[in-house]
């Protein structure tokens, strides 16, 4: 009796086991994020945990980044409310630093020591200042953005919230999150905003 009751047991999990295995095996999902965590290994301080992705990023990829409108309104809503405007209501920096960190790509990579200050990276992606010739294409071109759209407190606070988060209005935007994740604090992000905006920087010359 005890032996019957221990093979059928064993029957139930095997079956279970096999059964997940099979899983495994038809569900190039899975099967293609653990090749991935297998190649990666954590170095200083670009850690492993990098390859995991928050809910907002798994809709954005088992949608193929085309989640259903109506989710994607309230998941942009969450990381809308996540953002931490400046406490004394003021958007605008200075654009020579902004200039300065939109041209940098420090932090974050392996070779970096914990708490270097990172930059933005902004040229890898957009084009800005017009006589900076090495820039990217990914995101669009960001020249003139001030003169486009004026300077007033209502495109300053979006600029803001834009840097902060990019995905709190386009939710499967490309662009990091900056504020978000903690890459850049509130003074670097007014000084880029003052990049894009201020009248004598040279995004708007
Ligand atoms: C990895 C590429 C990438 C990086 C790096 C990046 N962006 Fe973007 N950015 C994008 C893309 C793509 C868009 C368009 C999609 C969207 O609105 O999120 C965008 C949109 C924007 C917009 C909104 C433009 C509009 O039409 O209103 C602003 C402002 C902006 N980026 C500023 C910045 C600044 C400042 C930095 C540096 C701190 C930066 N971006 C870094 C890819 C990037």
């Amino acid at each position: 009796m005890e032996i019957r009751k221990a093979s059928l047991i064993c029957t139930l999990i095997c079956t279970q086991l096999s059964l997940a295995a099979a899983a495994w095996a038809d569900d190039p999902r899975a099967k293609a994020i653990s090749m991935i965590k297998a190649d990666f290994s954590a170095q200083g301080s670009a850690g492993v945990d990098r390859l995991e992705q928050d809910g907002l990023q798994a809709v954005c990829t088992r949608s193929g980044n085309k989640p259903p409108p109506a989710i994607a309104r309230r998941l942009e809503q969450d990381q809308q409310a996540g953002i931490r405007y400046p406490a004394d209501g003021k958007f605008l920096g200075d654009w020579r630093s902004g200039e300065k960190i939109a041209q940098s790509g420090s932090g974050y990579t392996w070779t970096d020591p914990p708490g270097v200050p990172a930059g933005g990276n902004c040229y890898n992606c957009h084009r800005l200042a017009p006589q900076e010739l090495s820039f990217g294409s990914l995101g669009p071109a960001l020249t003139g953005y001030g003169k486009t759209f004026g300077n007033t407190t209502e495109v300053q606070k979006y600029v803001y919230g834009k840097i902060y988060n990019a995905k709190a209005s386009h939710l499967c935007s490309i662009m990091p999150r900056f504020g978000h994740v903690g890459a850049l604090n509130e003074q670097q992000i007014k000084d880029l905003v003052a990049l894009l905006l201020d009248p004598a920087s040279p995004v708007n010359q």
